[in-house]
């Protein structure tokens, strides 16, 4: 059997594997990729690791390009930053984040509503404040942070490599500017996140002992965990935002929900929104040996793409894609992935998106703009541009 030819490239994700995936849940782009399309096959390749490897890229990227053990002890160092007496106690710093920044937008919206880009002024300038209020960042760094997620976004559209390194190694280098201090300061380094990654040790596993050795992080995995950690998850945070507030825009009942729920209530509802028209589109895997999916043989040494934003709108698991359930479809959710590479970061994301709403909504209605907004392309998905007009509440 051959699989479908789909070239993602250019396409709006969403709606171009809406129609792929009718076809067949597996395609194969004209260089040779598989794409995975379909929600029981994305959930086969991301739980079986020992076939489908992680370790895509030709550089250190902690954990994500990681595999077994390795990854394994990566994790165990990285996940307790995310802890939930942990997100607990940041809660209220996120909050005034996001507090001050709905003021600051609020400012400028008269009686009449004023439109704003759910992207560009709200969910970029949150991302950035909130994710270096947690790393104990300065908050001089925002106009760069800013700068660089247009730039990062650009770079990724263009497929330009030359232009992907050459942002990548201007992040590195803004990350080493943050590092660098803390170790001239030693002990007298500010007590936060990205200091306490300075200081932890990761227990790897050592064959010339037939044990494990322990040791602090390298200055190239702390770069790397820090890139992960703020570099690819800004845009998604913006664009999360864009998603959730073009949905409530139309969903006045689903917004006085979220307005009057529990934050539990309210992270379920972000999480089904983020399912139906999920902006996170894509990761990739590399077979170890040859393997079978969906009837097709595939060889090993084969690059693969897991497309969480179709699978999550698989028609045999969620029969109407568009239908709004997060009682049903929530334990079938495919946003934060699967398998042990699941989002580490996932309890940080919905304490950012729903604390930024509620806020929001605190004061806000949310109308749809007359102004018709952008779709974004591949590799990512939501919107390029999500206008939405805001209205002050009495
Ligand atoms: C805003 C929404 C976010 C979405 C939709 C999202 C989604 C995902 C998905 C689908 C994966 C699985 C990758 C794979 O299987 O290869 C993943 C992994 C990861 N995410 Fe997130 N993420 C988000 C936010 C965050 C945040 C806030 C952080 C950290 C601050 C973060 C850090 C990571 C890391 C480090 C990995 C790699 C984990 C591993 O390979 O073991 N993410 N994320």
């Amino acid at each position: 059997m051959t699989a479908p030819t789909f070239d993602p490239t250019g396409l709006e994700p969403l709606t171009a594997t809406d129609e792929q995936r009718a076809e067949s849940p597996l395609a194969r782009t004209p260089d040779g990729t598989w794409v995975v399309l379909g929600h029981p096959e994305a959930i086969a390749v991301a739980t079986d690791h020992e076939s489908f490897s992680s370790a895509v890229s030709r550089f250190l990227q902690v954990p994500n390009g990681m595999d077994g053990e390795e990854h394994a002890a990566f994790r165990a160092v990285t996940d307790p930053f995310f802890a939930s007496e942990r997100m607990a106690a940041l809660e209220p710093t996120v909050r005034a984040v996001a507090a001050e920044l709905v003021e600051e937008l609020m400012a400028d919206v008269g009686a009449a509503g004023t439109e704003i880009d759910a992207v560009a002024a709200l969910g970029a300038v949150f991302a950035v404040r909130a994710q270096t209020a947690w790393l104990g960042w300065p908050t001089a760094l925002e106009p760069e942070l800013l700068q660089w997620m247009i730039d990062n976004h650009e770079a990724s559209r263009s497929r330009d490599l030359s232009r992907t390194t050459e942002v990548a190694e201007r992040f590195d280098t803004l990350i080493r500017s943050v590092v660098a201090p803390r170790r001239a300061l030693g002990a007298d380094a500010p007590e936060d996140p990205t200091t306490e990654l300075m200081r932890v040790q990761v227990k790897l596993p050592d064959p010339e002992i037939l044990g494990s050795t322990q040791r602090a992080l390298r200055e190239e995995e702390i770069v790397s965990i820090l890139r992960n950690w703020t570099g690819g998850d800004l845009g998604s945070i913006a664009l999360c935002t864009g998603v959730l507030l073009t949905a409530l825009a139309d969903a006045p009942a689903l917004t006085e929900r979220l307005r009057h729920g529990t934050f539990t209530e309210a992270a379920a509802i972000v999480d089904e929104l983020l399912r139906i028209d999920d902006p996170f589109v894509s990761n990739r895997r590399v077979t170890t040996c040859p393997v079978s999916l969906a009837g097709h043989q595939i060889g090993a040494g084969e690059r693969v793409l897991i497309h969480w934003t179709s699978a999550n709108r698989d028609e045999r698991v969620f029969a109407d894609p568009n239908r709004f359930d997060e009682q049903a479809h929530g334990a079938q959710n495919l946003v934060y992935g699967i398998g042990k590479h699941i989002c580490p970061g996932r309890p940080l994301a919905t304490l950012e998106l729903v604390v930024a709403l509620q806020e929001l909504l605190a004061v806000a209605d949310v109308h749809p703009a007359e102004t018709v907004g952008e779709r974004e392309v591949a590799p990512v998905g939501g919107w390029a541009h999500a206008p939405v007009v805001l209205t002050p509440r009495s």
